[in-house]
């Protein structure tokens, strides 16, 4: 028997070609990704990297998570948001997303550093006037998807065409926080309903990952090695974000046929994201500059905006970092100004930092706490600060853990991660629908569990006894399909003459839905056992064969023939199909190939 290839294949093997899309709503920032599934191709995800508003960063694949209103309509999304509120006085829906958070996830099990302006509970700001939350949702999320669709068109080759295609049947993903649950998910749908995304008969289009499991596949597509992913293994994944960072525990349950995650216990969430390094930040440059003329809102917001896009991202907890804010007259020595530079100390940066760097280590150690985890893995856009990385590194490599992490950008983690989730289970469907074998004769072994059913047993052409109804497997159900297979199997049939009939010999093929190990293939009256079926028949003509058979002789002197032959399986494309070998005198024949129905997903 061959070696059946069982090593994951990511090829898209649909019969059509067809479009996802992701959606990656964060508390601040957002993402979508894409890929166009084309039949025996591998799909590439996409994300999209220019959003309006914004074209001054292009290749930036996130966009802020905000809408402006005025008198409860929406006057701006995104960056322009900023700005729209300004000019027209509106109102901002920020943070959005934190009022869809079930109760059991508001858990703050750290006090705030003393002296810090984060509150001890959790940081909610109210919506708008008058605008629900509902809205806010169907607002956004129809100009997440209004963009990602005219992304989509202008950097596709042939977009258009393509679009029109298939874009109102394109599947959508949306990531959600682990601690969500089907209530926040039904609100979503709701939203998505009404912002007119897909409608309420194609609901089907729209599924749900979770933000962890995302990112697990997000980092199993970009790590390089992935011995951080054992069957049976714990590993963690640690979220940290613009606001909250989220910490969940895994089992990896199975590899193959799929990914098979199990959540170990409820996530921990803790409000200690990017934002509140930078209120960190804010605080330390006030006191810093405090008596300085720099200290004025003007010079201050120019200064905040250099070390959030720079100094935070960049400090790894070594460096002296400096901010570029004005001109070459902008003077203030005593204040560590020169040239329209000021620079900070290591130690003013990590001042920033230690606004949330104790609260994340102690929300990780609480998960982490008397269990054997080997692997956490860390993602999200504050997941990628050096600092950050390194404190990680530095609480838990001393406790035996392996902190994991990814050359890749994983603020994109969630969103693209989300499409190569949902083309992966595309990929397992590719799998045996059902066990298939056959039932057959083996000699009678009274050692065995023959036993319990000798009265069963019969006496053979050759004087053998042979127990019957037998099962044997060919292939077992979720067996994933990899590349072009085949296996083969040794039979052989004893007759006692050479019958006239010899060239019609025929096997049937059966399935079997259940779970359990088969043993027998029918009950002891002789009737199929249950869950198994008929499937089809494979035909040889064997009238060739009868010039060469040559006659037997069993113990007792009995005459008879042996037919040997051979069952190929062969597994590939969408199909399971199987023909029968045997051989005439030296020459090889085969039968017809005889497709198995409906035996892949
Ligand atoms: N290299 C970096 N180093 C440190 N912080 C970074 C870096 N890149 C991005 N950030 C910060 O990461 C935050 C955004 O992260 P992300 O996009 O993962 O959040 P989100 O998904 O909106 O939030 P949440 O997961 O809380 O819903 C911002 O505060 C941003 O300043
Ligand atoms: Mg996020």
């Amino acid at each position: 028997m061959t070696e059946v290839n069982s090593a994951p294949d990511q090829r898209y093997f649909g019969s059509s070609e067809a479009l996802v899309f992701s959606i990656d709503c964060g508390t601040t920032q957002s993402a979508c990704a894409f890929a166009h599934l084309f039949p025996g191709s591998t799909p590439q995800v996409r994300v999209v990297t220019k959003w309006p508003g914004q074209e001054e960063a292009a290749g930036d694949s996130k966009i802020p998570t905000l809408v402006a209103y005025k008198r409860g309509k929406p006057i701006g999304y995104g960056a322009d948001a900023i700005e729209q509120e300004a000019a027209q006085d509106g109102e901002l829906a920020k943070w959005f997303k934190l009022h869809l958070h079930p109760d059991s996830m508001k858990v703050v099990d750290e006090p705030p550093e003393y002296g810090s302006d984060v509150p001890p509970t959790f940081e909610v700001p109210s919506l708008p006037t008058g605008v629900t939350l509902k809205k806010v949702y169907k607002h956004f999320l129809k100009y997440l998807w209004d963009h990602a669709q005219s992304f989509f068109i202008n950097n596709t080759v042939d977009g258009e065409r393509i679009w029109n295609r298939l874009g109102d049947k394109a599947h959508i993903v949306l990531a959600t926080p682990n601690g969500w649950d089907t209530t926040q998910q039904g609100f979503l749908r709701q939203a998505m309903i009404d912002a007119g995304i897909i409608t309420k008969e194609d609901e089907e289009r729209l599924s749900f990952v979770t933000e962890g499991e995302a990112s697990v596949h997000y980092a199993l597509h970009y790590s390089q090695s992935r011995s951080w992913m054992n069957e049976g293994s714990m590993f963690a994944v640690t979220d940290a974000g613009g606001s909250t960072v989220d910490s969940t525990l895994y089992r990896c349950k199975a590899l193959v046929p799929k990914l098979v995650l199990e959540e170990v216990c409820a996530s921990e969430c803790v409000q200690a994201g990017g934002v509140f390094v930078d209120r960190g930040g804010q605080r330390m440059l006030n006191e810093k500059l405090s008596g300085s003329k720099f200290a004025d809102a003007a010079y201050m917001n120019d200064i905040m905006e250099e070390f959030e896009r720079k100094t935070k991202r960049k400090f790894d907890g070594t460096q002296t970092s400096i901010i570029r804010f004005g001109k070459d007259w902008d003077n203030d020595r005593p204040h560590g100004i020169v040239k329209g530079r000021l620079t900070l100390t290591k130690e003013d940066v990590t001042t920033a930092f230690n606004a949330v760097t104790p609260r994340i280590v102690s929300s990780v150690s609480n998960l982490l706490d008397g269990r054997k985890v080997e692997h956490l893995l860390l993602v999200g856009g504050l997941g990628e600060s050096p600092y950050l990385r390194k404190a990680l590194k530095d609480t838990f490599g001393s406790k035996g853990v392996n902190v994991v992490t990814v050359d890749e950008s994983t603020k994109k983690a969630a969103a693209e991660g989300a499409a190569l989730w949902y083309i992966r289970q595309l990929v397992v469907a590719r799998a045996v629908r059902s066990t298939f074998g056959i039932i057959l004769w083996r000699p009678y072994d009274p050692a065995s569990f023959h036993r319990e059913r000798r009265h069963r047993a019969k006496m053979d052409h050759d004087g053998s006894m042979k127990m019957v109804d037998l099962w044997e497997t060919w292939l077992k159900k979720d067996h994933v399909v990899g590349e072009e297979t085949s296996l083969s199997f040794n039979y052989f049939s004893i007759y006692k003459k050479l019958p006239s009939d010899l060239g019609t010999f025929s096997q049937d093929v059966f399935a079997y839905d259940g779970e359990e190990d088969l043993v027998w293939g029918r009950d002891d009256k002789g009737s199929l056992a249950p869950g198994v079926r008929t499937v089809c028949t494979l035909r040889a003509d064997l009238t060739g064969l009868r010039p060469s058979l040559r006659s037997q002789r069993g113990p007792k002197g009995e005459e008879f023939y042996r037919v040997d032959f051979v069952i190929s399986v062969m597994l590939g494309g969408t199909s399971l199909k199987a023909r029968l070998n045997w051989n005439e005198g030296d020459e090889r024949r085969e039968g017809p190939v005889t497709v198995i129905p409906n035996s892949i997903l």
